[in-house]
């Protein structure tokens, strides 16, 4: 597998003239790679000519210190499952200053209050620095397709509106959640949990396929509230929000149309991680 450091390095092989009219698909990632994002690359490879995979663990997305000191690296292991896919993988993994130079800070975006919402009103700029650091990608890669995965249904979201605000040539895949065998959504920051707490946290989806089942019969405020308090019995399991929303706008639902398509979000707090998750409703 060929890996790249800095961006000129990268883009002086993409421009080579061999390369020049492949189709180049890009998964960006923070690394400690799981197999929600082996499921991204895969189709990555099925689909393009070239793949493209980044490492970098972006320091303008986190609101909190140490959940960035405390996110999970491990390289070495990161190559030999792509190495596992397809040798012909090319990894980028650049360094904060080779990204940003001196100066690390995200841009700022007019989403239209889509980065206010939810993982937005928790986390205070966190879609600017992704914005930021996915803007930065796109415009050095210049992928013909880029592939992210719905457990972050709110930042696909937000990206799907990035490139068309920054007018980036690049359809944006999203893929579907992988779910470990207790039904948690597959994340790095799930490595951090216990073998009980992974297992007690299958209840999370649990509680979304409930949510599910009554949102054909039930009037929305009862079903957020039940689903709210489904956690209040639940020891170690902390519920941040629970939200019902239009999946193209990500705006609270408050009356069902026919036409339109919604989601359920939720935020949920085990052992100091915080875990989220969505499911489609219709
Ligand atoms: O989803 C992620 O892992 C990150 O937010 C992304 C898209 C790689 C940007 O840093």
């Amino acid at each position: 597998m060929q890996e790249f450091n800095t961006q000129k390095g990268l883009k002086t092989y993409l421009s080579s003239s061999e390369l020049k009219t492949s189709t180049i698909g890009f998964v960006p990632t923070m690394g400690a790679l799981h197999k929600g994002h082996l499921a991204l690359v895969k189709k990555s490879v099925e689909e393009n000519e070239i793949t493209v995979v980044s490492i970098f663990v972006n320091p303008t997305q986190f609101n909190n210190k140490e959940d960035l000191e405390k996110y999970p690296r491990d390289i070495a292991k990161d190559k030999n499952l792509l190495g596992g896919i397809s040798n012909s993988i090319l990894l980028f993994t650049p360094s904060v200053k080779e990204i940003y130079s001196d100066d690390v800070a995200a841009g700022s975006y007019d989403f239209q209050g889509m980065d206010l919402v939810m993982e937005g009103k928790y986390r205070e700029d966190h879609f600017a620095g992704v914005a930021t650091i996915v803007e930065k990608l796109l415009t050095l890669v210049m992928p013909t397709r880029a592939y992210f995965g719905e457990k972050d249904f709110q930042q696909l979201q937000i990206i799907r509106a990035l490139v068309c605000l920054k007018k980036i040539p690049v359809q944006i895949v999203g893929c579907p959640i992988v779910r470990e065998p207790h039904g948690l959504a597959m994340s790095s920051r799930n490595q951090r949990l216990s073998e009980s707490s992974r297992k007690e946290a299958g209840f999370i989806y649990q509680t979304l396929l409930a949510t599910k089942e009554k949102f054909g019969t039930e009037n929305v405020q009862s079903i957020v509230d039940w689903a709210t308090a489904q956690f209040n019995h639940q020891r170690d399991l902390k519920i941040e929000y629970f939200e019902i929303a239009e999946s193209d706008t990500l705006k609270k639902l408050t009356k069902k149309q026919d036409n339109k398509k919604y989601r359920a979000f939720i935020a949920v707090y085990t052992e100091g991680v915080r875990l989220i998750d969505n499911i489609a409703l219709n």
